[in-house]
């Protein structure tokens, strides 16, 4: 017979959702156990870590943009308490960020972005093209304007999610490092979940938060499995130069021909250039194709990254759902609960998620923050349409 653990909580996916979940379930007092072959991998190996709830609004996401903020304010305090508890440093800057336009489109498209962020009462300031250049030196001679954002900041992904992981084991979470195989369903309640190393994990409630795997469960009935899709990143790193005065002081962004570029400036010397957007399924080759135009684009903006030492190429999959928006909390199948469709802002979400799930697992329903956010939302109608 297969060996038996039983548990509170039981989180499949040790990305930075699955642990932050379950560090703060563990806080709660409830006994909870993460199975994952790599806990501290996935999406956050590869992202860039900008907080940019005020520079990636988007029309139509006003509702994301609440629960974003939220998240947002509660960074501080989170990385505080995460750093103190753990001794990790995460890298959390308070830097900033600068949207920049390289022509007429840009521009056009940055003015109607700086109307609809006044319109949500978000603070961002309106900038020539020499004013740029005077935060930023090495911003191109080309720019024509931008906005200044002094509310979005940065993390670096990497060090969270080895954080996350202290902190679980810390606070007494047992890793399983294995793959999750099926969802055990008894009756009408999801029980846990048997692992491909043979193992019965069974647990009070399960949590499922394996990023875009999250629709893949076996055992997950129809009519309550995740409708999320891999939405495919590709991600290059560089090196600053050690001189006199900083490479950027700040994240640079900008829209080049319909494409999101970013420049993600870390105090140690790391410059991360994103990120492609492709749905290709679950294909993270990294292209020459996608590293050209990531390179391109980022040139564009600041042509002296051609300078400088390549260091690393690498693609992700973001867990993008049906409206881009997360799916958080309690499912129609009693016992089970998602935490999973962050899609581009999984780092920006993860204290509220946190805080959320918590609460969901502690009291039954969602905090009203994370109301809107219910896997309810979706009928039945759309989950049939994304599995088909
Ligand atoms: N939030 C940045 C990205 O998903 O590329």
């Amino acid at each position: 017979m297969s060996p038996t653990r039983t548990s509170d909580v039981l989180v499949v996916g040790g990305g930075i959702i699955g642990l932050v979940t379950a560090w703060r379930a563990a806080q709660r007092g409830l006994s909870t156990v993460v199975v994952d072959p790599d806990p501290g991998g996935g999406a956050a190996r590869v992202a860039a870590g900008m907080l940019a709830a005020v520079t990636e609004l988007h029309y139509g996401e006003e509702t994301l943009l609440g629960l974003n903020l939220a998240s947002a304010r509660r960074y501080p305090a989170f990385a505080a308490e995460l750093t103190e508890f753990t001794g990790h440093d995460l890298g959390y800057r308070a830097c900033g960020t600068l949207a920049v336009a390289l022509d007429a489109d840009d521009r056009a498209h940055l003015r109607e972005l700086h109307a609809l962020q006044e319109r949500s009462g978000l603070r961002s300031q309106w900038l020539s093209g020499r004013e740029c250049r005077r935060l930023e030196p090495m911003l191109a001679p080309g720019v024509r304007g931008g906005l200044r954002v002094d509310d979005d900041h940065q993390i670096d992904p990497r060090r969270l999610a080895a954080a996350l992981v202290t902190a679980c084991e810390r606070a007494g979470v047992t890793l399983h490092r294995a793959w999750a195989e099926r969802l055990v369903v008894a009756g009408d309640r999801a029980t846990g979940v048997v692992t491909a190393d043979g193992t019965d994990l069974a647990a009070g409630r399960t949590v499922l938060a394996a990023g875009s795997l999250s629709g893949r469960l076996a055992g997950v009935p129809a009519d309550v499995l995740p409708p999320v899709r891999p939405v495919k990143g590709q991600v290059v790193r560089l090196t600053m130069p050690e001189r006199h005065g900083p490479f950027l002081n700040r994240t640079v962004r900008a829209v080049v021909r319909g494409s999101h570029v970013y420049l993600v400036p870390r105090e140690n010397g790391e410059l991360v250039i994103g990120a492609t957007s492709e749905e290709l399924g679950w294909d993270t080759t990294v292209t020459a194709g996608g590293v050209y135009e990531l390179l391109r684009d980022a040139h564009e903006l600041v042509p002296g990254i051609t300078e400088l030492p390549l260091t690393e190429t690498r693609a992700g999959l973001r867990p993008c759902s049906p409206d881009n928006a997360p799916l958080l909390g309690p499912t129609e199948l009693d016992g089970l609960l998602l935490a999973t469709g962050h899609h581009r802002n999984g780092v920006l979400l993860t204290p509220v998620t946190g805080d959320a799930m918590a609460e969901a697992l502690t009291g039954g329903t969602l905090p009203d923050v994370a109301r809107p956010f219910t896997p309810r939302r979706f009928g039945a109608a759309v989950l049939t349409e994304q599995s088909a």
